[in-house]
């Protein structure tokens, strides 16, 4: 029950605002995972498309997703026009818990319900959020999906050599090294590998239960 916050001392009027303030940004929203710092949901075409647009255009961010080409509003409409027929592909926003802010998207892509295998795909979009352990958890949280709900057996990623940020977050979440497409990738007059990373269930649920009791 809302308390009147205006007949209350200062101190306890800043402490009920700050709950019901929080309390009101998590009980709207659509919440499909639930992290300890992100919650993950269904992509909305109205709220989330200019943002990935902008995103994925971005020289800082693109280079990390051997992105070349440039992306319209159009090709981005026709993505989400798509998303549905997508089978195989399922692709999540993330939003910070504390106050409600779209950070960016991650994505299991090929998932073969035969092999027990998938892929995945990250950005954090927003330049503020990078570095600050969201997509970590983002990632473990993602990962508690694929192998506890959807059963799945492995999940693999492929990064860029010069990518560290986004080597040390797949480590921290158990990813390893499987092998390497060498000098697969042209960027800026150069060739990079493209480094072939995969994490198995079996690996992940001893990081799961110790990252879980982590603050
Ligand atoms: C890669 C990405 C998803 C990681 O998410 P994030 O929220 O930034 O990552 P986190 O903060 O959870 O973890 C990053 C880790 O890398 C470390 N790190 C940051 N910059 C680094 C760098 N240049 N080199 C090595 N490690 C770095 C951080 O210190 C942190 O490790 P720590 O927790 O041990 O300190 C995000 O940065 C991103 O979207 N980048 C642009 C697009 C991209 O690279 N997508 C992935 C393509 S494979």
């Amino acid at each position: 029950m809302n308390r009147d916050i205006e007949k209350l001392p200062q101190s306890e009027a800043v402490f009920c605002w700050f709950f019901q303030r929080k309390r009101s940004v998590m009980s709207d929203r659509v919440i499909f995972l639930k992290g300890k710092k992100v919650i993950m949901r269904p992509m909305n075409q109205e709220t989330d498309m200019a943002d990935f647009q902008r995103w994925i255009n971005d020289p800082e961010i693109r280079r990390f997703l051997t992105g070349c080409m440039p992306i319209s509003m159009q090709q981005e409409e026709k993505w989400f026009d798509a998303l549905p027929d997508r089978h195989g592909h399922i692709a999540l926003a993330i939003e910070t818990i504390e106050d409600g802010v779209l950070i960016g998207n991650m994505a299991l892509h090929n998932i073969n319900w035969i092999s027990g295998t998938a892929v995945t795909g990250a950005l954090i979009g927003n330049i503020e959020y990078q570095g600050r352990g969201y997509g970590t958890d983002a990632k473990m949280t993602l990962l508690n999906y694929a192998f506890n709900t959807l059963g799945l057996r492995k999940v693999c990623s492929e990064v860029l050599d010069f990518n560290g940020r986004s080597l040390r977050y797949a480590a921290k979440c158990g990813y390893k090294e499987e092998g390497r497409l060498v000098q697969h990738n042209l960027f800026n007059g150069k060739y990079y590998d493209n480094v072939l990373l995969a994490v198995f269930r079996e690996d992940w649920l001893p990081l799961w239960e110790k990252y879980q009791l982590q603050d």
